[in-house]
């Protein structure tokens, strides 16, 4: 049975294109975004997905959250997708989705070899630091910004680019490929997890 999923993304959607494309045993319940203009919202429509707008003006984090948490109660995703969804997550939006296993059932992407290069424009970050090499991070989310439980990595060699730009290029190349390749068994949750080995309070992720 394919699994309900809900994206969340605040921009251009690329990697909404690339999820949706590959043929993933998986149905999308809700795109959500929280920019009334954001490509990724079109592309849904224009795919025929059921798509929301929810706007974050004048509310509070968690108020904000608690909108999103209303379309996904009725949506019913057993997964949350973050997929260039530009903001700061809460309890509010996780607890719902805490699997028995102890983490959350929210997966996000992030451009660097966390734990470097966390925060925004984190390709431009990497190019201005002088870094040779460059990376994509896929993980499951939790409440501090860009930590959670790692569930896959690649580093790219980025030592004869010129621009931050190019960077870019490079790296989305790989998110289209990393991304939902590491989704194919992360939504269905073929994954062992142990802490045994791991430094306080975080663990392992690793594919069965
Ligand atoms: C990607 O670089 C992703 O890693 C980061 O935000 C960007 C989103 O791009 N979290 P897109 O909207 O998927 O094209």
């Amino acid at each position: 049975m394919s699994i309900p999923i809900a994206i969340l993304g605040s921009g251009r959607g690329s990697n909404f294109d690339a999820i949706t494309r590959a043929g993933l045993d998986v149905q999308v319940v809700a795109v959500v975004s929280d920019q009334a203009d954001a490509p990724i919202l079109e592309k849904a429509r224009q795919a025929g997905h059921p798509t929301h707008f929810v706007a974050a003006q004048g509310l509070s984090r968690v108020d904000h959250e608690r909108k999103i948490l209303d379309v996904l109660l009725k949506a019913q995703p057993r997964f949350l997708v973050m997929a260039g969804y530009m903001r700061i997550v809460t309890a509010a939006l996780l607890e719902p989705f805490r699997s028995e296993r102890g983490y959350a059932r929210v997966v996000n992407i992030h451009p660097s070899l966390l734990p470097s290069f966390p925060g925004v424009r984190a390709y431009e970050q990497t190019f201005r630091f002088g870094a040779k090499v460059a990376g994509v991070t896929i993980h499951l989310v939790d409440l501090e910004v860009d930590n959670g439980p790692i569930c896959a990595q690649e580093a790219f060699d980025i030592s004869d680019c010129r621009t931050a730009e190019e960077v870019e290029q490079r790296g989305l190349k790989v998110e289209h490929r990393l991304f939902p390749q590491t989704l194919k068994w992360v939504l269905p949750e073929s994954f062992t997890v142990s802490n045994a080995e791991c430094a306080q309070g975080r663990f392992h992720v690793r594919p069965n």
